[in-house]
């Protein structure tokens, strides 16, 4: 009888296990893994070697060039052979999923949950059961505001207010070289209340504000997708005839923008009848940088799985470590892509 209890027991507990798994999407990934075989891997969800560090990380989604060369930099670094046991969640640009993610870490007791977050409210519950499970929170990314600061140890990412005005910046020059004053703009905007979005924005409205002939005709969200910056292009092209420079706020949302712009007749990049700024700068884009369809790209640096281990070897180690983590950053266009564009990976 009591053998008969245990094994309904064990029954129920492993059916938990199974269903917290597709409910987390959770998965124990190296780069060859296929994410998708969630309960088939049920069984190497628990490191089987103590001295492996365990991560959760809860990433954004796949929606772009830049995130693909962001999640493959993470599964790069976090390796058995390194040390580390990875349960990799891709939360497919939903919150929600993300916040399931991290209770599930909560709850396989992993040493640190690593977490881009989507957008930047809605943080403060789930990341105080985080802290009330003594699981140290590091963001890198995206950024997030809590009430009380101590909900995560460090962040580390690209500083986007100032991708923003380096934009801006790169604007002045190329105007006044072509001896023009004026501008008429269109902004294709990333996913509303993302640090990317909300930096960009703010650092590009601040130099475009400076400059009375300059006008921002529309800013509109294209989520970060080619598919959605080429149906909002292509609206903007209806009803602003006369714009004369597109701010794509990633590569993704500028290919398909270029598409529409160029479908419609319109010439872009270096004496073309469109200006077109984007953020990034995957192979892609600065191929097109190349062959003169791109005026510029403001790099955004998503191999970040180094900088992310450098911050939990000394967080093994007890050191002290930094609140901000700013990664280096640079913009090209026709005057420097030569020098980059070989050794470009992503
Ligand atoms: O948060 C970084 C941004 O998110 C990148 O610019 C974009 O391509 C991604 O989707």
């Amino acid at each position: 009888m009591r053998n008969k209890g245990l094994m309904v027991s064990m029954l129920l507990l492993t059916m938990g296990m199974v269903a917290t798994l597709l409910l987390t999407g959770c998965n124990a990934t190296n780069p060859k893994d296929n994410n998708s075989e969630v309960v088939e891997r049920v069984d190497e969800m628990t490191p089987t070697d103590d001295s492996l560090v365990v991560i959760g990380v809860s990433q954004v989604g796949s929606e772009s060039v830049w995130r693909t060369a962001n999640t493959n930099s993470i599964q790069e670094t976090f390796t058995t052979e390194n040390g580390y046991f990875l349960i990799f969640n891709n939360a497919r640009q939903k919150q929600e999923n993300q916040i399931k993610a991290i209770r599930g870490f909560i709850s396989q007791k992993v040493d640190y949950i690593v977490l881009s977050p989507i957008t930047e409210e809605g943080w403060d519950t789930v990341l105080q059961e985080a802290k009330d499970a003594e699981i140290p929170v590091i963001l890198f990314d995206r950024k997030l505001k809590v009430d009380d600061p101590s909900l995560y140890t460090t962040w580390v990412g690209s500083d986007f207010h100032l991708e923003g005005r380096k934009a801006g910046a790169w604007l002045e020059t190329y105007l006044a070289r072509n001896s023009k004053n004026d501008a008429n703009i269109v902004v294709l905007k990333g996913t509303e209340g993302s640090t990317a979005e909300v930096g960009r924005t703010a650092g590009f409205l601040e130099i475009a504000q400076s400059h009375t002939a300059w006008k921002v005709l529309a800013e509109v969200d294209a989520e970060y997708t080619t598919t959605k910056g080429k149906e909002v292009m292509k609206k903007l092209l209806q009803d602003y005839p006369e714009l004369d420079v597109v701010v794509a706020q990633n590569d993704d949302m500028m290919f398909g923008a270029i598409e529409a712009l160029h479908e419609a007749g319109k010439t872009t990049g270096e004496g073309g009848d469109v200006v077109v700024i984007s953020f990034d700068a995957c192979k892609m884009a600065l191929n097109m940088i190349k062959d003169g369809s791109l005026n510029v790209d403001v790099e955004c640096n998503p191999l970040q799985g180094e900088y992310i281990e450098g911050i939990i070897k000394d967080l093994e180690e007890e050191k002290y470590v930094n609140r901000e983590t700013y990664i280096e950053e640079m913009v090209f266009d026709s005057t420097n892509i030569d020098e980059y564009i070989e050794n470009r990976t992503y």
